[in-house]
């Protein structure tokens, strides 16, 4: 069985990742169940550099192959932020209700098309041989004209999805959200770089055994 960290403490995206892997051969560990316990300075500019960082550091101090995400909204009238400033948006403590009503507010008189926006997630994939990878998932949208929902996270009352005619925070249930979101494609993508991870050392370990019984 392959052992894989999950550079988080966040039960609920480990309850996200877990699913998505389900009947892989694999057992996920969160920071705390790997006993490290870090505070990791996110300094990075993009969503790749954080996601790497944090991926990058818990694999050199563990050894083991280790999954870390980064993830944010872009608004594209605000060139893209808060972006991967979006939990440091206006203050780390400051409450979503202002920040959400704060992007509202600067996209008053903004109509249509310009109002479009995506939360991002990428998740970086380090393995102790020193290889890192990553694949990004985004769920694209639009910033509603007013807070709805109370479901959700975050920026989620002001996130409108038109396929779905309401805010990823009016969502019925969780599982849709869980379904569609930036994070579950970014997570259906690594899995499959870690299918082909395991198919890689599965056939590595066959070759040394073959040449052994030779
Ligand atoms: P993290 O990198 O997953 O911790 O996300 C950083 C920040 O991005 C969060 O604190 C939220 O502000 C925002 N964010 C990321 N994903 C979502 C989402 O699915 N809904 C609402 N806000 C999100």
């Amino acid at each position: 069985m392959m052992r894989i960290i999950f550079a988080t403490n966040n039960e609920g995206k480990m309850n996200e990742i877990r699913d998505i892997l389900d009947g892989m051969d694999i057992e996920l560990l969160s920071l705390k169940d790997a006993g490290i316990d870090i505070d990791i300075k996110e300094d990075g500019e993009t969503f790749e550099e954080n996601a790497i960082i944090k991926a990058e550091t818990v694999c050199r101090m563990t050894g083991e192959v280790v999954l870390a995400d980064d993830s944010g909204l872009e608004v594209d009238y605000l060139n893209k932020a808060p972006g991967v400033y979006s939990s440091r948006f206006l203050g780390e403590k400051t409450p979503y209700s202002v920040k959400n009503k704060y992007i509202l507010d600067q996209l008053k008189d903004v109509e249509g098309e310009k109002r479009s926006a995506r939360f991002v997630c990428v998740i970086a994939c380090s393995f102790p041989d020193g290889r890192t990878v990553t694949r990004k998932g985004v769920l694209e949208g639009y910033i509603s004209k007013e807070i709805r929902g109370t479901n959700g996270f975050g920026y989620d009352p002001i996130f409108y999805v038109p396929e779905y005619n309401c805010t990823t925070a009016e969502m019925p249930t969780s599982d849709l959200k869980n379904k569609i979101s930036h994070r579950a494609k970014a997570l259906e993508a690594i899995k499959e770089v870690l299918l082909e991870h395991m198919a890689q050392r599965k056939s590595r370990e066959a070759k040394h055994e073959d040449s052994n019984s030779k």
